[in-house]
């Protein structure tokens, strides 16, 4: 019976295409268990993209788990073959809790693996099936390819204590160099965080940064030949923000975008890193492609993220209106944006803008989920929802601070839980954490200072800006967390396929700033 392509998704079209790429390239077909017993995950929490795993006890009263992820049932199940060289491919239902809605969602990954002995010519050709497995979704597509090995060199030669590395391969995944600075200096390396910078200014295209930087690693030497010499280098680029969890991942690795999807399609690397924590001597370097997410592409942009306007996110309010002011002096203005209406969106078709205004607390979602190329959020929005966006600017507007208040004369005897009412219940609950002190969180939504006031909590953790709401309630400032101010958000994708302009803008605004803080 023949199947008509016209009663298949785009998803189930892609994974008979993606199967069909492997078969030929020798990638046997692979076919797993929904579950798995749950110990596995348990073991290698921080491998998985998200820790909450679907478990159920089985009739024989073991605890197993609905398959989160694939990579690390295809290792279990295969032997530790070092000096073979095993190629599989696979398509299967995962789940994971949706970073949009919380929930668990089911969704289709269709990938590959190649484990055992990994040759560079084994390592080229599942780098250029990641680029060809892109070229097959969209004529718009981007392969990012970075090395976690020179990332992790950087660290560990300038000396940097373990905390500071995570949150500075943080900072340098959202491109955040204001933030690599002000970690390199508190932690003493500075030496590191111009290391990072350096490595993120080599990002580009692949055949130049990877000749740039001969020499310098011994993974990307090996493959930069065969890779270079395909003509889908031309979508390929070095690109130092893609980062990953240096336990699990080692040398290459590499995230798959096209125009259209806010988040990253494809995703992958070499695993060897996890294959040692297994106990395996085997080295690993596979992929897997998000075929649910080619199905969300239409729902998301009605063709808005694609007719060449840069979409901007801008806070209402007080905070939007000093924000529009650095745009317009920069050169993006908007005329329109300033007549007395309630209208939300605004475009200059000259200049290919398009503003919104949303609840400043919603930029970072609409930027996050690609409603919007790049915004304004504050930092308490950003590290309080650690959304998965690029930080390319401070702006300096907005500056205040996050802050622990107490009732004026309260001393924490440390004897019991320490009440604590917020907005910002991840930045308490990580404060808290850090110097041990046990809390209940009591989450509010305004008026935060009245908690101590009834009695609901000992202390607030709150924004301090001119530290009137405090006086004016007796309270006081007990502890400073962090400086807080507006900074510049982009669309991880959207970034790829709007760089030049995206660019242009940031450092526009730059230039605005800096010109601010010189009156
Ligand atoms: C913020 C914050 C403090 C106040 C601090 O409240 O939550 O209450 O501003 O500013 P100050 O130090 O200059 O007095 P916001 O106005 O956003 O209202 P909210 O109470 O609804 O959070």
């Amino acid at each position: 019976m023949e199947i008509s392509d016209s009663v298949l998704r785009k998803s189930e079209r892609t994974v008979f295409a993606l199967r069909e790429l492997y078969a030929s390239h020798g990638f046997g077909y692979y076919r797993m268990s929904k579950f798995e017993e749950y110990d596995l995950y348990a073991r290698n929490k921080e491998f998985l993209v998200s820790d909450n795993v679907i478990t159920f006890t089985d009739t024989g009263g073991r605890l197993m788990a609905l398959k989160p992820d694939v990579t690390l049932s295809i290792i279990k199940n295969s032997p530790d073959e070092p000096d073979r060289t095993a190629r599989v491919c696979y398509n299967e239902n995962v789940y994971r809790v949706d970073e949009g809605s919380g929930s668990f969602r089911e969704s289709m990954q269709c990938g590959l693996e190649c484990f055992g002995r990994v040759t560079a010519a084994d390592a080229a050709e599942v780098i250029l099936l990641a680029a060809e497995s892109l070229s097959g979704l969209s004529d718009r597509w981007e392969l990012s390819i970075s090395d976690l090995g020179l990332l992790e060199g950087v660290l560990a030669g300038s000396g940097v204590p373990a905390d500071y590395g995570a949150r500075m391969l943080k900072a340098a995944g959202e491109n955040n160099i204001h933030e690599l600075e002000s970690l390199g200096a508190e932690c003493g390396c500075p030496g590191a965080a111009e290391g990072l910078a350096e490595l993120l200014a080599c990002s580009g295209p692949f055949r130049e940064s990877a000749a740039r930087l001969t020499g310098r690693s011994a993974e990307l030497d090996r493959v930069a030949g065969a890779v270079g010499a395909s003509p889908l280098a031309d979508r390929i680029r070095l690109d130092f923000t893609v980062t990953a969890d240096i336990n699990y991942y080692n040398g290459l690795i590499f995230k798959g975008f096209i125009d259209g999807v806010p988040g990253e399609v494809l995703s992958g690397g070499m695993y060897s890193s996890l294959m040692r924590k297994l106990r395996r001597r085997s080295d690993a370097i596979g992929f897997a492609v998000y075929t649910d997410k080619l199905d969300r592409e239409s729902d998301t942009r009605e063709g808005r993220g694609t007719d060449g306007f840069v979409n901007v996110a801008l806070p209402k309010g007080r905070l939007g209106d000093q924000v529009y002011a650095l745009f317009a002096e920069a050169g993006f203005d908007c005329p329109s944006i300033l007549e007395n209406n309630r209208r939300l969106v605004f475009e200059n078709e000259e200049k290919k803008l398009r503003f919104f205004w949303v609840k400043p607390s919603d930029v970072a979602i609409y930027v996050e989920r690609g409603a919007a190329d790049i915004g304004v959020a504050g930092k308490d929005i950003l590290l309080e929802y650690a959304p998965d966006v690029y930080e390319l600017l401070d702006l300096g507007a907005g500056r205040c601070f996050m802050a622990v208040a107490a009732p004026r004369g309260y001393r924490d005897d440390k004897s019991g839980t320490l009440r604590v009412a917020t907005k910002f219940s991840n930045i308490a609950r990580n404060h808290f954490g850090s110097v041990g002190r046990d809390i209940d969180i009591i989450h509010l939504n305004g008026s935060i200072e009245l908690a101590p006031l009834l009695g609901l909590s000992d202390v607030i953790v709150d924004i301090v800006e001119t530290g009137t709401t405090l006086r004016e309630n007796d309270l006081e400032v007990t502890e400073k967390i962090v400086p807080i101010s507006a900074r510049l958000i982009a669309n991880k994708a959207a970034f790829k396929f709007k760089r030049e302009a995206v660019e242009k803008i940031a450092a526009g605004l730059r230039a605005a700033v800096g010109n601010g803080e010189r009156k």
